[in-house]
């Protein structure tokens, strides 16, 4: 039996983090540092939690959660003593959030916000506009004509305003505008996404501008992948550089920039990361790793074993790896894994032959990857002790 479900929904946040980092905002019109408002968080890990451990450098570690797993106990125990934000892996996303037009369903969203309140949890809000798992009704009426393009940007205008709205004050961060970039090099905006080919390019600030509109204290991020040098030649991170380089001098309300880090072992560690989400960063924006999974070939989707041995090594190590790079840049604010655990993953559905990309293994119990997170917390949280001196050379 293949035992395999879909990642889902989550999100609030606070003015911990932000604070202690000091970073300031990067638009104008951008939001303080000031964002959620939850109740102080209650330490609820132990001391030797990812959570905790991370809490001393004011890092929120994170989570994609499925929030109606969330009643089962082996599943909310993890959720709840590990993490300290949390992320709907679908429940925030149109398709969900509006089946019907004109019907909204926050059930999801909702239930992961309150888990988030009880244990001193902030949420990610995940995504506003995206050219993926939107309402079939929407991209039904597009594409048979009996919605225009003027009904459309009408039509995201009040999907952004009243999502937003619903969950403001609660969320954290908002992964406002998701995957607009080419994979070619040079890359840039893609004009073939459903957004852009109907309502142009500027869209994307308009977006951003409604949802700081809707809930001025949530930090608005932009969110896509291999942004961060993953595609060896770091095109699409320069593309994407630029444009954010241009919105903020627009005055766009941009305040982060989310690299997703779906990393896969057959490429090996990108060796730009760090740099990359410094230079975001020079820019006076917060940055987020927002969707950390390391995937490699397994046996099957179910047991998923790596076949290959040296596979067990390269998948904790590019996790550390990406840590490490968060790790080196202040602004960096909290670091999501997608998913905890191989068998809630999506990789299996999504690539095939692939999988074993969680820290956690198929029943739920940590894997190396979870062990060099740990360590790599523990050192940054207490600080590595400077080496000893020799006169040996
Ligand atoms: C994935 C979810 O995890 C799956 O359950 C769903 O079927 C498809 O979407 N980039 C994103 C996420 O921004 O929203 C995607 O999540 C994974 C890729």
């Amino acid at each position: 039996m293949r035992h395999r479900r879909l990642l889902a929904a989550g999100a609030v946040g606070t003015v911990v983090v932000a604070a202690a980092l000091g970073i300031s905002s990067a638009a104008g019109a951008a939001p303080s540092a000031s964002a959620p408002r939850a109740s102080a968080p209650r330490d609820e890990g132990a001391p030797d939690s990812l959570r905790a451990l991370a809490a001393k450098i004011g890092l929120r570690i994170g989570t994609a959660v499925i929030p109606f797993d969330l009643n089962t106990p082996a599943y909310r125990d993890i959720v709840a003593d590990q993490f300290s934000v949390v992320t709907p892996g679908n429940e925030m996303k149109w398709q969900v959030v509006e089946p019907t037009r004109g019907t909204y369903d926050w059930s999801g969203g909702d239930r992961l916000v309150k888990f988030a309140e009880e244990h001193g949890q902030l949420v990610r809000g995940h995504t506003l506009l995206w050219h993926n798992q939107l309402p079939a009704w929407l991209t039904t009426g597009v594409a048979n004509g009996t919605i225009s393009d003027t009904e459309l940007r009408a039509l995201l205008h009040k999907h952004v305003i009243d999502e937003v709205t619903h969950f403001k004050g609660k969320i954290w961060q908002w992964d406002v505008a998701n995957e607009f970039f080419t994979d070619s090099n040079p890359s840039g905006i893609n004009p073939n996404d459903f957004w852009v080919s109907h309502l142009g390019a500027g869209i994307i600030a308009e977006a951003f501008r409604w949802a700081h509109q809707a809930d001025p204290h949530a930090l608005l991020f932009y969110n896509d992948y291999n942004i961060a040098g993953e595609d060896g030649t770091n095109a699409k991170s320069d593309a994407v550089y630029a444009w954010l380089r241009q919105m903020l001098a627009e005055g766009v309300p941009i305040n982060g920039v989310g690299d997703q880090g779906h990393l896969d072992t057959q490429y090996g560690f990108p060796t730009q990361m760090t740099q990359d989400l410094r230079r975001y960063a020079s820019l006076g924006l917060k940055v987020a790793i927002t969707e950390a999974d390391v995937r490699t070939f397994v046996n099957n989707p179910t047991a998923q074993v790596p076949t290959d041995h040296l596979a067990t090594f390269a998948q904790p190590y590019e996790f550390s790896q990406m840590l490490k790079a968060c790790l080196a840049v202040r602004q960096c604010i909290s670091f999501t894994v997608w998913g905890f655990g191989d068998a809630d993953s999506w990789i299996p559905g999504f690539f095939t032959g692939e999988g074993y990309a969680t820290i956690y293994d198929v029943n739920l119990q940590p894997k190396p990857a979870y062990f060099d997170l740990q360590q790599d917390l523990q050192l940054a949280a207490y600080g590595a002790p400077h080496r000893v001196h020799t006169d040996q050379h």
